[in-house]
């Protein structure tokens, strides 16, 4: 039942949409790009495949391309009021894309920290050409993340990773956009999981959502990691994290109780998916039209699993998360893919070519 959602109508960008919501204030100085009001897509062939009603909210549509945009207004909005001088983050890229195009937007430096070499192109080029000043470490995310805290501890600057509370608090406004599309809050709710920020953040923004009276009902949290990236599936800290979802290549997450606190309080689980599933959900999106990152087809590798586990009820709806851009990351898609044939240019050969001559 959708009774009371707000007056949202051409207001542009998370902070606006959901002002009263968000720890801002009228004074607040509004870092935006117009980030949110991202598509909830239909997938019949999801549908067809699960036998429940498929939908997909792709994050991948925010000004940099993931959904980090979302909290990263909330946070660069206050850093901006509090006069910090510096935005600090670590990241497997995405976090550091967003930091990097907001401080530029606000006038402020940034900083970011990510592991040497397990950064996707896309991400990395939106680092430097917003002018953050990168630095990179020979270790993985988790290391980068204990040290930008470290960091961020003792000196004046403020880090913009999703321990910063803001940043879950701006996140949590694309569960309130589901809701409002669909009317109530979906049967079953998947995504993946890396430092568990994200799924924090919806499981806040549904129960909010019920407390305002937009939904009666809450969805079961379904929380996807990569196999060899597992730590909330396992119970442990994984000490070398592995996938070839390099977004989500984390052992150690700073939202590690939200997870499992989204996933008991709902009733669903956080589970794991291999890399070779990641990979054929990518390409049956992008079969479908929809370009992800690999990080954000673990979801939908998660759903695919439920479904053949008989784990899908028939008729639920089930929404999924594509949380960032396949354009960040095209070397997986090219390499999956048919090569570009070369052909005389002129209409014979290419008619040929098309098997239509
Ligand atoms: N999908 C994508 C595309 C991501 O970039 C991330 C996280 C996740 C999923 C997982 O979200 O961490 O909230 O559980 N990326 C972070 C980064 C870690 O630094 O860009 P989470």
């Amino acid at each position: 039942m959708n009774r009371s959602a707000p007056a949202i109508a051409g207001k542009r960008g998370v902070i606006k949409r959901y002002f009263e919501r968000l720890p801002v204030s009228s004074s607040t100085p509004i870092v935006t790009l117009d980030e949110g009001d991202t598509p909830l897509i239909h997938s019949d062939r999801l549908s067809d495949q699960t036998g429940a009603d498929v939908w997909l909210k792709y994050e991948g549509l925010n000004p940099t391309g993931s959904f980090k945009d979302r909290g990263m207004t909330v946070a660069m909005s206050n850093a901006l009021e509090a006069g910090s001088a510096v935005a600090l983050c670590a990241s497997t890229g995405n976090t550091s894309a967003s930091a990097a195009a907001y401080a530029a937007r606000a006038g402020m430096r940034c900083a970011v920290l990510i592991p040497r070499g397990n950064v996707a192109l896309g991400k990395l080029a939106q680092a430097l050409v917003h002018g953050a000043q990168v630095l990179e470490i020979e270790g993985n995310f988790d290391r980068a993340q204990a040290l930008s805290q470290e960091v961020a501890a003792t000196h004046s600057l403020t880090l913009v990773n999703s321990v910063n509370p803001d940043r879950i608090e701006g996140q949590k406004t694309a569960a309130f956009e589901i809701v409002e599309a669909l009317g109530r809050a979906p049967d079953i709710h998947v995504m993946p999981v890396g430092n568990a920020g994200n799924i924090t953040a919806y499981w806040r923004g549904y129960l909010e959502a019920q407390g305002a009276g937009w939904s009666d009902t809450l969805p079961k949290m379904f929380g996807w990691q990569a196999m060899g990236a597992n730590p909330i599936v396992a119970g442990a800290v994984v000490d070398n994290p592995t996938t070839i979802a390099t977004a989500i290549r984390i052992g150690n997450p700073a939202s590690w109780s939200g997870a499992t606190e989204a996933a008991a309080g709902s009733g669903g689980a956080i589970g794991a998916v291999r890399d070779k599933e990641i990979l054929e959900s990518f390409r049956g999106l992008a079969a479908e039209g929809i370009f992800v990152e690999l990080a954000a087809a673990a979801g939908v590798a998660g759903l695919e699993q439920m479904a053949a586990a008989g784990q899908v009820p028939k008729g639920a709806t089930a929404v999924c998360v594509l949380t960032g851009n396949g354009l960040k990351d095209p070397e997986w898609a090219v390499a999956g893919a048919p090569q570009p044939q070369l052909v005389e240019a002129a209409p014979g050969p290419i008619l040929e070519a098309l098997d239509l001559a």
